[in-house]
């Protein structure tokens, strides 16, 4: 088979691990990588800092894109394609806000544009809705997605603080540069929103949505919490309404022995409820050579010219609440004033508030769900 030629975009955690994953396929070279600055690199390696040598490079097929980041990104991107060159990416950011325009352009270049790097790290989830699933009704999508914010909680749930934990996190590769866009829900919600795209062909806008995200956790919740029989994990849903569609993010409370409180590291969870039942997808959700493999499956799909997904017309639906049960703690860590369902407000202490909760100082809401 002819060899392919790779020009890599971005030498971090993710582009070390492609990088390595590479060197074990066999016809595939990395022609050219794309870096901020030569010095803090081995100088074997084909490094440039002039993006030109890849965009306008003849020998090079496939771009993979794992810098992050929209700009300049985004424009890389366009001009690859726009070059007739196939082009793989893990960056949600740009496909959450551009993937509709990308696509067309893929299609008007008779390129091919994937990106399953870009959702869930290793898990082969966009490859299950693209294919596996195609032809069932999907009603929802729910799911741990950020790996960043399960290993803190999942750290802070053994004692350790937040910002500790979070240092772990980014020791690891796992927080994005800015790991605000971890903590506070947005790297969720923009890959709820690329699942959204797929699942239901509605391109939500991740900004538009119900998101919430951890930064107000305390280990103390969480101890109270596990006391309780009860774990957090930060959890993502979006479903299918019949003129909408439900979306949230937010740190969810749910009964010990639940799968989502099992997942530990940066392992990712994802439910696709269809007429077929749930199908679950976990794994490593992020880290170089987890995402690494999900890029490298793309690479190969692209070489064995395995079709792309369909042309997907996007329609518009406007987007819905999605109301639960809220645990609500006061200031006081010792202090938690519960809204259950019913049936489940058995337990000693569980106050029933009104719903939906009026703001008011001091109180930290979490969702709340049986399931
Ligand atoms: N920061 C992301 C996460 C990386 O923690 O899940 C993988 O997308």
């Amino acid at each position: 088979m002819k060899t392919t030629h790779i020009g890599l975009l971005g030498l971090g955690t993710v582009g070390k691990g492609v990088a390595e994953a590479l060197s074990h396929q066999h016809s595939v070279v990395i022609e050219k990588i794309l870096v901020r600055c030569t010095d803090r690199y081995h100088a074997d390696l084909p490094l440039t800092t002039d993006v030109r040598d890849i965009l306008e490079n003849p020998e090079i097929d496939i771009v993979v894109e794992v810098m992050g980041g929209i700009e300049p990104a985004h424009t890389y991107l366009v001009a690859a394609l726009e070059q007739g060159k196939s082009v793989v990416t893990a960056n949600k950011e740009v496909i959450a806000r551009f993937g509709p325009e990308l696509m067309t352009l893929a299609r008007q270049t008779h390129t091919t544009l994937l990106f399953e790097a870009s959702v869930g790290g290793g898990l082969p989830i966009l490859d299950a809705l693209t294919w596996h699933l195609r032809t069932m009704p999907i009603h929802a999508i729910e799911g741990v997605v950020n790996g960043t914010t399960n290993f803190i909680l999942h750290q802070m749930e053994q004692g350790m603080n937040f910002s500790e934990a979070l240092k772990r996190a980014q020791n690891l590769g796992f927080a994005e540069q800015d790991p605000s866009a971890d903590i506070d829900g947005w790297d969720s919600a923009r890959k709820l929103a690329i699942l959204s795209g797929l699942a239901f062909h509605t391109w939500i806008h991740p900004d538009q949505g119900q998101v919430t995200g951890i930064s107000h956790v305390r280990s103390s919740h969480l101890q109270r919490l596990t006391r309780m029989g009860f774990g957090m994990r930060l959890v993502g849903r979006v479903e299918r309404h019949p003129t909408s569609l439900g979306f949230v993010v937010a740190p969810t409370v749910y009964p010990l022995g639940h799968r989502y409180l099992t997942l530990t590291g940066s392992q990712n969870a994802v439910g696709i409820v269809s007429d077929a039942g749930t199908t679950w997808i976990e794994g490593p959700g992020a880290g170089g050579l987890a995402t690494a493999t999900s890029i490298v499956s793309d690479i190969q799909r692209i070489r064995f010219m395995i079709p792309d997904r369909e042309p997907i017309r996007f329609e518009n639906r406007r987007l819905d609440h999605i109301d639960d049960a809220y645990l609500v703690f006061a200031e006081d860590p010792n202090q938690i004033l519960p809204i259950i369902p019913e049936t489940l407000k058995s337990g000693p202490g569980f106050l029933i508030l009104p719903f939906p909760l009026p703001p008011e100082e001091g109180l930290v809401q979490y969702r709340y769900r049986a399931k």
